[in-house]
Formats: C-alpha cells, sequence, structure tokens
C-alpha cells in the first residue's frame, strides 16, 4: 500500500517537472522544496538574521495570542498545510476551549506524526487531523463541518500563490468556514527591496543551498544528471509584481536528461522556482472583502515587516 503510494506521487512529481521544464521559461512548482532535506534547509533559513518572517511571525503570534485565541476559541480551527504544527501550539497555549484542531496537509508522515504529538501534549484536546491538498477544496469531517469554524494560515504561505490562486484560495476558505467563521493568516509585507534581497540572498548561502536542493532531489529520486555546479541560486525583488523570485540560472549551454527525456538550456537561462508574493496592508484588505470576507482586525511588529490578520467571513 505504502509502496503504491509513493510510486503514485513520484510519477506526480515527475510529470509536473517534465512539464515544467518543458515551458518556454521553465518552472519547478516550490512545493517540491520540502523533502526531507529540504525541510531541514527551510528550518535553518528561519534562524538567519537576514530572515525576518519567521521570527517577526512567531513574536505576534505570541504577543496576541490571548486576542486571537478570544476570537477563535469554542470553534473547530483548522490549519490550512499544517506541516509539523509548531506554530499552532502558540495559539493553542491561550485557546483552552477549541471544539477541535483540524490539522491539513498533503503529507500523511508529516501530518500523523505532527497530530499524535499535538495530542499527547494536549490530552484535552480533540485532534482531527485531515490528509488533504489544501489548495483543492475538500472535505471536512462531519462534526467539523457542522459546526462553528476558524482558520489558521500562517507563515505567508499566501505568498507562494499567483494573485489568481490566492484569490481561489481565500474564497475556498470563506465557503468553508462559513457563517461566524474566520481566518488567522500571516502576510508577509511589502518594504525596502534591499531587505528583501537579503533575506532571500543570506550570506551563508542556505537559501542558495535550499534551491539547489531541487535539483540534488530530481537526481536523487527522478533520476536526474544535474551539475549542481553548473546552476546559481538567483534571488530578485521584481517591484511591478510585488514579488520575490527566485531561479537557478545555467552558468553554460548544457543538455541534462530526466529519466531518459533530455532538456537543454542556454548560458543564463533559468529555471523560475519561487514567487514570494509581498502585500501591503490594504492590498490584502481588499483581497480579503474581494473573496468573501470582512477584515476584522490586522496587528503589525513595530517595523512594519510583518501581519498577522483576523479576517471574518462576511455576512
Ligand atoms: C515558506 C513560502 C513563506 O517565501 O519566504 C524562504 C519560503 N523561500 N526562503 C518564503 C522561502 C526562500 C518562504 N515561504
Amino acid at each position: 500500500m505504502l509502496g503504491a503510494e509513493d510510486h503514485s506521487s513520484d510519477n506526480q512529481f515527475l510529470k509536473d517537472v517534465i512539464e515544467g521544464l518543458s515551458q518556454k521559461q521553465k518552472s519547478l512548482s516550490p512545493k517540491y522544496f520540502y523533502d526531507a532535506t529540504g525541510s531541514a534547509l527551510f528550518d535553518k533559513i528561519c534562524t538567519l538574521d537576514e530572515y525576518y518572517p519567521t521570527r517577526t511571525e512567531v513574536g505576534l503570534l505570541s504577543d496576541k495570542a490571548g486576542e486571537i485565541a478570544e476570537l477563535v476559541d469554542g470553534q473547530h480551527l483548522i490549519e490550512f498545510g499544517s506541516g509539523s504544527s509548531v506554530k499552532i501550539r502558540i495559539l493553542l497555549n491561550a485557546a483552552k476551549g477549541l471544539a477541535s484542531y483540524v490539522p491539513v496537509d498533503i503529507s500523511r508522515e508529516h501530518l500523523f506524526g505532527a497530530a499524535e504529538s499535538i495530542a499527547e501534549d494536549y490530552p484535552n484536546l480533540d485532534v482531527i487531523p485531515v490528509c488533504a491538498d489544501f489548495t483543492r477544496s475538500f472535505d471536512l469531517p462531519d462534526v467539523v463541518d457542522q459546526g462553528a469554524k476558524a482558520g489558521f494560515f500562517p507563515g505567508s504561505t499566501i505568498g507562494n500563490f499567483s494573485k489568481t490562486e490566492a484569490h481561489d484560495f481565500l474564497a475556498m476558505a470563506a465557503g468553508m468556514l462559513g457563517d461566524g467563521g474566520g481566518l488567522v493568516i500571516g502576510v508577509d509585507l511589502k518594504k525596502d527591496p534591499k531587505m528583501l534581497q537579503a533575506a532571500y540572498n543570506d550570506q551563508r548561502g542556505v537559501t542558495a543551498e535550499f534551491n539547489l536542493n531541487l535539483l540534488a532531489r530530481i537526481n536523487r529520486e527522478l533520476g536526474g544528471t544535474f551539475d549542481l555546479d553548473n546552476f546559481i541560486h538567483d534571488a530578485r525583488y521584481v517591484e511591478d509584481k510585488g514579488r520575490v523570485e527566485m531561479h537557478l540560472v545555467s552558468l553554460k549551454e548544457q543538455v541534462i536528461s530526466i529519466n531518459g527525456t533530455p532538456f537543454a538550456f542556454q548560458k543564463d537561462e533559468s529555471i523560475h522556482t519561487e514567487n514570494s508574493h509581498k502585500y501591503d496592508i490594504d492590498e490584502f484588505h481588499d483581497i480579503g472583502r474581494e473573496t468573501g470576507f470582512e477584515p476584522d482586525r490586522t496587528w503589525t511588529d513595530k517595523n512594519n515587516l510583518f501581519s498577522v490578520h483576523y479576517l471574518k467571513v462576511a455576512a
């Protein structure tokens, strides 16, 4: 069974990689960064001086935990893309009367491991894990579906989505959370491009390693022949699009192959690996209003680096 699942997910990875590298602007989805090595590298990124988002958001959630808990307490709390369920603990420590905690993640291993450890540490909490791709609509267990619901979507993961995908996700979330519901969401803010530049080009080269690991993963899992010395990490803030783009740039003309399929690169040709959209508060509020929410509360740090919002489902 497990073997069959691994096989089908490998095929999806292979399909997506072949499709992405066949486009005029080659691209790979950032969701494939997070194998075991990539997840460990991302955890390391979160501790870097230059990478302000994680510590700023964790600080905000900790400072405002009481206020946030009041807004969501008594409801079922659904986390979209729960991963290792670290940030949720800040809210669980403050919200003592939740109807349940519903972590939703596509990675079965991550999901059930994390759910078990939450259940152990919060013995009075009902933990109801749901294995699903939260970017598509999915079914909730009946007991959750029929109760009042709040959502939790931290980390500015929404920044990885295109503007259209962000709209689609928020509209889906508003529909799912329903009357009386709300969404606690972390959103990285627009700021001095120099600071953004530094956050995605750290001195120690961890972000470069994280980006290049995608090629290493393709080599490991899909029989790719990428020579990692022939590509370099490139991250730049594209002001008119309001996003940091990460690319892997070919240092020379070369042909690589994946599972027998060849792909040719010109010198300086890139693979686009990630978008990380940054928002203004007003801009994000507008998107909330366009997707079935009413912006209710917004918290920011004193330097206006990061924002956490409580969007109420519009009546
Ligand atoms: C996890 C998507 C929020 O965009 O800042 C960190 C991922 N990429 N450094 C981000 C990431 C490069 C991160 N997100």
